[in-house]
């Protein structure tokens, strides 16, 4: 690992255990050049002829006619505005005459042990000894302007964290119109885009397409990183897939407007930029202000997807997630939301408990439904008082009969938003964002609160922690369920107004921080009607997020599948539900709803007191299987060895164990097919000189079922693959367990 200036070369060099990236200066401009990402150069003597500088006429010190198609050219380590650079620009900035020309160029340097935390965001981290920061200081004279370009990278994961930090250090105002967290031009070795797109209930499926002349990007501007598209985006070179090619990884550490971009040019070069949109963003920077832009986080692959994968989930939980629950076996819970939805009282959860109890469920979590006089989604959102007509005995009493069943106790809060039916609403409707003279919209009946202000935050905070403070509450599910508009706030003078969006989500980060301060030992699941806000932001605060609230069995094999790509299974909140299932009513065995939901977090989201007995044992065998193989779950390594978005008939992946003892491989078929043969997968990351045992983990009971006689070598399951029979009937999953077995 490390940074180091190569003097002589006037390059900087960043090296993760497999990766290089080099950062190049031209002498006399100071411009701030890409050279270089990819595979790990141990020497880099005579890199820097590789930055794109003695491309005649271009050069800029020797033909000063041409300036402007060096600047149109040049591989820029951060993009310029107006000044010649015609490709998407990294920064905009309106100055007091209301021009808009930025161009940085490199001021001095500084490499250091360790990653300062970005003030008020959420960032990567690591220790002193094991990750290093290069920032850049760089400056545009005329404006006053700094940036610090920061680059940290990793001992232990290939991946570098990137984001600037820019100051007003002039005498006037500047308003920031644009600040992206990173740009990186390369040439175009024919890469294909990879994004995420979907709806509510319909997260995260993979587009695939070519980059080619023109922009394509992706991009929100809901206020929250959404359904619709995710702040991620890959470069892959053509064919490549989950072992081969090369994949260049951008995944922006921001919760709320993004906006990530792809850009072939006439030189058959691309340049991908990252950061907040800068659509309705404009910051005022006073003399003497700073802004910090949010981190994004770069991974390069020469072996396709998988190792991409491998760094981003290293790094989520190794830098990222602070939860102690990280490592902790999380409780297997049983939500109500499903299962009565607003109808409930204390007596139906009891009784869902008692149930719950007896085969083994450890949580009961309370949904919406619990406060105010939220009988359904009209009302109550603000008014976090527990409504004793529900629950007659109170809070207190409740938590208190379920921790006597021996089960723990979590409860729903939606903090950030406000019903128009409510006393809070009645008392200070200009909390909610509304732009002056114009009815702000309803989205599932409620307004979003101002929570750019300081009071309305306080007040809220302090609703949600007199209620956790009130009995023994070890979980929160944090749900946020409508998009942002009518960006406007009373707080906020007219030219502040397009800090709105940003401030919305920097005063969502204080809330969060302050209430795993409040509560350390709290286990925090995020959600925004399911999964409309999972993204590396969050999981700084939540070691787990609500996938999505489409629980049925087959739509989760594709939304975990991309979710998978990119975060820890262990992020991953996931539900057996009942059937006909609540969102697209189809039905699935109970058993393959069990396996899929295994490789989340587990929990159940049904009336468990309505289960057929066979169900129930099935729920038994369930628990019994998470309570064995939990941790190799939550630490394992993660291989996708099939996938069902691409071939439309299967899904299967593989956990390994750290120790090399043991791996799960889950398999699921999804439509039976006539006359088929058996299906060989090969397995990924064994040990080909070491045999293996392979049972079968039987869902009824939750033991391990001994197939006597299948001893596979490493060898073999990689090269060959194991054998999966063809299952008569739709949507058969099955869960194997390999066990090393000593020579
Ligand atoms: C949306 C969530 O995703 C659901 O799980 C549930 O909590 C509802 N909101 C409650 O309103």
């Amino acid at each position: 690992m490390g940074i180091t200036w190569q003097e002589e070369q006037r390059l900087f060099k960043l090296d993760t255990p497999n990766t290089t990236y080099l950062i190049g200066i031209v002498d006399e401009e100071g411009f701030l050049g890409h050279i270089y990402y990819g595979n790990k150069i141990e020497d880099a003597t005579g890199a820097a002829e590789l930055l794109r500088t003695r491309e005649a006429p271009f050069t800029p010190e020797k033909n000063d006619r041409e300036r402007v198609s060096f600047m149109d050219c040049f591989p820029w380590e951060y993009s310029s505005h107006g000044v010649g650079d015609f490709r998407e620009s990294s920064v905009r900035v309106k100055d007091e005459n209301g021009c808009s020309a930025v161009l940085l160029t490199y001021v001095s340097h500084e490499i250091y042990a360790g990653k300062p935390p970005l003030e008020g965001l959420p960032a990567t981290f690591g220790p002193k000894d094991g990750v290093q920061t290069l920032d850049i200081l760089c400056e545009d004279k005329s404006l006053g302007l700094r940036a610090h370009l920061t680059y940290s990278v990793f001992e232990d994961t290939d991946a570098i964290a990137r984001s600037v930090r820019f100051e007003n250090g002039g005498s006037s105002v500047l308003r920031l119109e644009k600040a992206m967290s990173c740009c990186l031009d390369m040439d175009n070795r024919g890469f294909d885009v990879l994004t995420l797109h979907g709806s509510w209930a319909r997260e995260r499926h993979m587009e695939r397409k070519p980059v080619g002349c023109g922009r394509y990007s992706v991009s929100t501007l809901r206020g929250e990183s959404s359904h619709q598209e995710h702040p991620f985006l890959a470069l892959l070179t053509h064919g490549a897939d989950q072992d081969r090619g090369e994949v260049y990884g951008f995944h922006l550490v921001y919760s709320g407007n993004f906006l990530m971009q792809a850009e072939g040019n006439q030189f058959g070069a691309v340049r991908v930029v990252a950061g907040i949109n800068p659509e309705d963003f404009s910051w005022k920077l006073e003399p003497g202000e700073a802004f910090q832009t949010p981190e994004v986080i770069l991974t390069y692959s020469a072996q396709g997807l998988g190792p991409m994968t491998g760094s981003l989930h290293s790094l989520y939980k190794n830098h990222l997630i602070r939860s102690p629950y990280l490592h902790r076996k999380r409780p297997i819970l049983i939500n109500n939301w499903e299962a009565t939805y607003f109808d409930f009282d204390e007596k139906k959860l009891l009784e869902i408990a008692k149930e719950s109890a007896a085969l083994g469920i450890e949580m009961l979590v309370m949904d919406d439904g619990w406060f105010g006089n939220r009988y359904d989604d009209g009302r109550a959102l603000g008014d976090w008082q527990v409504n004793e007509e529900k629950l007659k005995g109170g809070l207190g009493r409740l938590v208190e009969q379920v921790n006597g069943l021996g089960m723990k106790f979590g409860i729903w809060f939606e903090p950030e938003m406000i019903s128009g039916d409510s006393k809070l609403y009645r008392k200070h409707q200009d909390w909610a964002l509304a732009v002056p003279g114009r009815r702000p919209a309803l989205s599932r009946n409620q307004y979003v609160l101002d929570i750019s202000r300081r009071e309305v935050r306080d007040y809220i905070m302090e609703q949600v922690f007199a209620v956790l403070h009130s009995a023994n509450i070890e979980y929160v599910k944090w749900d946020m369920n409508r998009p942002l508009t009518d960006l406007g706030s009373v707080s906020l003078p007219a030219d502040r107004m397009g800090e709105l969006y940003h401030r919305y989500v920097l005063g969502m980060y204080e809330m969060q921080e302050r209430l795993t301060r409040e509560f350390p030992n709290l286990l925090l699941e995020n959600c925004s009607g399911g999964g409309g806000r999972f993204d590396p932001g969050m999981l700084y605060y939540s070691p787990q997020i609500w996938c999505s609230d489409d629980t049925d069995a087959v739509e989760r094999l594709m939304i975990q599948e991309s979710t998978a790509m990119l975060y820890p299974l262990s992020a991953i909140g996931a539900h057996v539900s009942v059937c006909p299932n609540h969102t697209v009513g189809r039905s699935t065995p109970f058993e393959t709803r069990g396996y899929v939901a295994l490789a989340g977090t587990f929990g159940y989201e049904l009336d468990i007191t309505k289960l057929s007995d066979e169900d129930k044992a099935m729920v038994a065998g369930q628990t019994a299987i998470y309570h064995r193989f939990h941790d190799i779950v939550r630490e394992g390594e993660y291989h996708r060895l099939a996938s069902y978005q691409e071939n439309r008939k299967f899904d299967c992946f593989q956990i390994n164990d750290p120790t090399g003892r043991e791996s799960l491989v889950f398999y699921t078929q999804v439509l039976s097919e006539p006359n088929r043969r058996s299906r060989f997968v090969r397995l990924k990351g064994l040990s080909a000189d070491a045999r293996y045992r392979i049972f079968t983990v039987n869902a009824d009971s939750g033991e391990l079922k001994k197939d006597t006689g299948r001893v596979i070598s490493g060898a073999v399951l990689m090269n060959g693959g194991i054998c999966f029979e063809s299952l008569t009937g739709d949507f058969r999953g099955s869960l194997l367990c390999l066990e090393r077995v000593d020579r």
